[in-house]
């Protein structure tokens, strides 16, 4: 049942990431931050992305450079995905986007889907699944499950924050999709919060509760 999960460390997405778990820090500068950790989970993600050496001359010599040759899609889990994805797409202008809009019922917690927008091309494309937040791991599940559907096969999650529980939900079900996250926290508590978390992503990207 296990798959492959990456806890990315580093000092500066780590400091980036207590900045976003601070109650203090207000919407505008939350979503700030929300997309400069995407950009890094991104690129850790994407560290096997296929590439081809072509020609290309520089102002001093005609050199075979490594191109990326992989399409790339990125697809948010609405809405709090959105917050998480805008710095990868501008630092991947050729990156499709698709969106996968689901809410988790307050009681039940199961996912319930509103709207799905996919570009084509999903099965020769390295698909990137970005959510802030791995709580149960229902919504991802779904959105992965949905992703398969439209025939996506190389897939990846990228999360901010994850639990074991999601994890493991995740990979019972597709075993197959590695687990990019900054951090897996310790608790998930009995309305499915993630603790110490950092909240609800979606209100304190969008200040709404
Ligand atoms: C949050 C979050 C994830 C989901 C995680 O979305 O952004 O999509 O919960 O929980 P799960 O792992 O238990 O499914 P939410 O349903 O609050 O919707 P929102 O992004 O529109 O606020
Ligand atoms: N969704 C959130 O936004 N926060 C959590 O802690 C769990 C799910």
């Amino acid at each position: 049942m296990s798959g492959s999960v990456t806890v990315c460390d580093h000092p500066l997405l780590q400091e980036t990431l207590a900045r976003l778990r601070d109650k203090k820090t207000p919407s505008a500068e939350f979503r700030r931050l929300m997309e400069d950790a995407g950009v890094h989970l991104g690129l850790q993600a994407l560290k096997g992305l296929k590439t081809k050496r072509l020609p290309l001359k520089t102002p001093m010599a005609t050199f075979n450079a490594p191109r990326v040759v992989e399409p790339i899609v990125l697809t948010a889990i609405l809405r709090a995905g959105l917050g998480i994805l805008p710095g990868l797409s501008r630092f991947i202008p050729t990156a499709k986007i698709g969106c996968i809009g689901l809410y988790r019922n307050e009681e039940t917690l199961k996912p319930v889907r509103y709207i799905v927008r996919l570009p084509k091309g999903l099965n020769k494309s390295h698909v990137l699944l970005m959510d802030p937040m791995l709580a149960t791991g229902g919504s991802a599940s779904a959105s992965i499950s949905i992703l398969k559907e439209e025939g996506a096969r190389k897939i990846t999650l990228v999360c901010l924050l994850a639990t074991k529980p999601g994890i493991r939900r995740v990979h019972k079900d597709h075993k197959d999709v590695p687990i990019v996250t900054a951090s897996i926290d310790p608790v998930l508590n009995s309305i499915g919060y993630i603790v110490p978390g950092l909240g609800d992503a979606g209100d304190r990207l969008y200040d709404t509760n």
